[in-house]
């Protein structure tokens, strides 16, 4: 697959993340959790929008019964950096109770957003939560996050790609890179 966004664009920095690695992972992924929630209906939530691209490949590759909820939450940090102060824009429709529960995030970078969902959505009885994230920005979480699955590890750099924005831009890039524009 060609990428969507034209190769001359300046603003597309080197590949952090390809295709092909994306498309591994995420079968590694998908394996484990159907390992791990053998005879359950794991609940799928996807905080938006960035987790969409994730979410949906990611699901294709759980070979068990799953269900599917969104959460969409604004910081009110700056765009680029997240102060820990979270509204929740979008609730889910589906009642926790007793339901195992798998936040599906797109990237961890200080966790302050994890934080607050995961307190959020402890409080309404489900029988279990874990995380999945695609990405966890390496060393800047101030505390144990205590994530079941992730994809990769990357560098501080800021990155675009595979649900990933900039001013809604570069969610459709099938691979993950940095962004190189202010
Ligand atoms: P945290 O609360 O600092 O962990 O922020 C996590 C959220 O910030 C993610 O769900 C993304 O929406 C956004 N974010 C953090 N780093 C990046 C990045 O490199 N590219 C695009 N969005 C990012
Ligand atoms: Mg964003």
């Amino acid at each position: 697959m060609s990428a969507p966004e034209p190769a001359s664009d300046p603003n597309l920095g080197p590949i952090v993340v390809s295709a092909e690695q994306i498309q591994t992972r995420v079968a590694e992924l998908g394996a484990q959790i159907t390992a791990d929630y053998a005879g359950r209906t794991p609940l799928l939530v996807a905080v938006l929008k960035g987790a969409f691209v994730f979410m949906a490949d990611l699901s294709r590759s759980i070979g068990l019964p799953v269900e599917f909820d969104f959460m969409a939450v604004s910081s009110y940090g700056s765009a680029t950096k997240s102060s820990g102060v979270v509204r929740i824009v979008k609730d889910l429709d589906i009642d926790l109770s007793d339901r195992h529960v798998i936040i599906v995030e797109d990237i961890i970078d200080s966790g302050l957003t994890l934080q607050y969902l995961r307190k959020n959505l402890e409080a309404r009885n489900p029988a279990s939560v874990a995380v999945c994230a695609l990405l966890l920005r390496e060393g800047l979480q101030k505390q144990n996050l205590d994530l079941s699955y992730v994809g990769f590890k990357i560098p501080p750099d800021f990155v675009i790609g595979y649900g990933l924005d900039v001013a809604e831009r570069y969610r459709n890039l099938p691979y993950v890179c940095t962004y190189v524009g202010d």
